[in-house]
């Protein structure tokens, strides 16, 4: 083993008498880019959260640079030049950018603060990662994806040798997440940072790994370096079987010409919608695409009565559909699966099975009283469909993050709303259960739901949606793609064209 490096030697951790992690040697070093893969709950966060101090093992070794530690908390981590990037960010909302850089290390002469010194500094970070964002914005006002940037540029500016990235391009675009990664690994190389990254997106960065590692069940399966990194092998490894068996053609459905839209949206405008126009077959599936910041995720928010609309209209089935509420929105048949899982998707300390059934818990009583084995027995029939692994009595927060998602998604099955919108369906589960996700959604449509999916990863839109509407800078024209013979460039091309907002020219509105 090279001395200079962060290893793990024979690692084995259990969750309540459940082995999770079995004898899992792993290793980063400076200059190099570790890839981490494997299926939704395979340990991938389980390992990095252990490296980076934050959760406890039962055996095994911590080794840096040639020689044993003990980490017992993030801090410890991190003064041994240990960080990580979490799933779930741990960005302060309430405060600036300015001062999450700055938390715990505040600049200071003689007990005052030097506020001038402190947001130059987070201007030239920002700046030199590129980001369009004032260091004195507040963080609850960011997208998602910013946040995701801010948590992983403050950690590089906190001199990590030994960077930890748990899925952090889940939520960006494709090419978004491209330029991340390859900024990630230029810093790698150029400031000697050991970095290993965990993402589902294998082709994006297999390209900028020197080193991949599959996890499956708590054991290590595959392990390779560049040259000899296989991406078919990596998948192979990942699902367990080729995927090409797995994988469901597409075949585009067309609304006949008689058919009435189910829903119709006319010139809809809300504080940062300008606009927007679209209409929605029985059977069909629209997908939604745009850059970031382009009004798709506001669109659906505003369906599900979480935005005021302005002006327009929006037709449910011919009835004027304008939700004051999510409770409102969920009782005139309007189920929305958010991107935010943790912000506006969960209770976090609730069973699994009962986060699945919780916005139709009357449909389980008897009596005033729940009938808790129907309701469990539904719940647990719904995740069956797609595999999804843990513990489903146990409490939500305990599943694996792409098991949270496949619970959200159960939700939205057993809620069996007649307007679906589904933001980022598959965001953050493996390749193996997408297949299966995407075929419950084409069921859904089948069934004659009406079914509307916004995602940031355009060979998703591609294989899910029949017909494709493109957000530009908060507006989106009647005019819609044919998913059929589509091609990414094509449609990346519309989002550019009619003057689109490139990522961050217009922070007010973004997605
Ligand atoms: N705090 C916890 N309590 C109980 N079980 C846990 C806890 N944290 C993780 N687990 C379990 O450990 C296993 C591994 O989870 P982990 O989060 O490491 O998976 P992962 O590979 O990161 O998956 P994903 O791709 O979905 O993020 C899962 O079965 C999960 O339910
Ligand atoms: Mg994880």
């Amino acid at each position: 083993m090279p001395v200079d490096s962060y290893a793990v030697r024979g690692l084995e951790k259990s969750f309540s008498g459940v082995r999770v992690l079995h004898g899992v040697d792993f290793e980063i070093s400076p200059g190099r880019v570790h890839g981490l893969f494997g299926h939704n709950g395979a340990g991938k966060s389980t390992l990095l959260r252990i490296m980076a101090g934050a959760c406890g093992y039962d055996s095994g070794e911590l080794i840096l640079n040639g020689r044993a530690v003990v980490l017992n908390s993030p801090r410890d981590a991190l003064s041994s030049q240990i960080a990580c990037v979490y799933q779930e960010l741990r960005l302060i909302s309430q405060l600036s950018v300015t001062q999450n850089v700055f938390l715990g290390r505040e600049l200071s002469v003689h007990g005052i603060r030097m506020e001038r010194e402190m947001r130059a500094h987070t201007a030239r970070l920002l700046e030199e990662h590129d980001l369009p964002i004032l260091p004195d914005a507040l963080v609850r006002d960011l997208s998602h994806p910013q946040r995701q940037m801010i948590e992983i540029i403050i950690n590089l500016d906190r001199n990590a040798r030994y960077l930890f990235l748990d899925e952090p391009t889940t939520a960006l675009e494709v090419r978004r997440a491209e330029e991340l990664l390859a900024g990630v690994r230029r810093i790698a190389v150029e400031k000697q940072i050991g970095v290993a990254v965990v993402t589902h997106k294998v082709s994006e960065i297999l390209d900028h790994c020197d080193d991949a590692t599959v996890l499956t069940g708590g054991v290590v399966v595959y392990r390779a370096s560049t040259p000899r990194i296989d991406k078919n092998e990596v998948v192979d490894a990942i699902v367990g079987k080729k995927l090409e068996e797995a994988r469901i053609p597409h075949t585009p459905f067309s609304a006949s010409a008689e058919s009435n839209p189910r829903l119709v949206v006319k010139n809809l405008r809300t504080k940062g919608l300008r606009g927007v126009n679209l209409k929605v077959y029985p059977g069909e599936i629209l997908g939604l695409y745009g850059l970031v910041g382009s009004g798709r995720s506001r669109f659906c928010r505003t369906l599900y009565g979480m935005e005021k609309i302005t002006a327009g209209d929006v037709l449910f089935d011919g009835v004027s559909c304008h939700a004051s509420s999510p409770s409102d929105a969920i009782k005139r048949g309007v189920a929305y699966l958010t991107e935010e899982r943790k912000k506006d998707g969960f209770i976090p300390q609730m069973s699994v099975l009962k986060n699945v059934v919780l916005p139709m818990l009357s449909r389980f009583r008897r009596f005033f009283l729940l009938d808790d084995r129907e309701a469990d027995t539904y719940a647990r029939s719904v995740l069956s469909r797609f595999g999804t692994q843990g513990q489903l009595s146990g409490p939500i927060q305990s599943l694996s993050g792409g098991n949270q998602q496949k619970a959200l998604f159960g939700r939205i099955i057993a809620q069996n709303a007649e307007l679906v919108l589904l933001d980022e369906p598959t965001k953050g589960v493996d390749i193996g259960a997408k297949q299966d996700i995407y075929e419950v959604i084409r069921g859904m449509a089948r069934d004659g739901k009406c079914v509307v999916v916004v995602s940031t990863e355009e060979e998703e839109l591609l294989q899910i949606a029949d017909r494709i509407a493109v957000f530009n800078n908060g507006a989106c024209p009647e005019e819609t793609l044919q998913a059929g013979n589509l091609t990414v460039e094509q449609l990346r091309m519309r989002a550019l064209s009619d003057g689109g907002a490139r990522p961050g020219s217009s922070p007010e509105i973004w997605k």
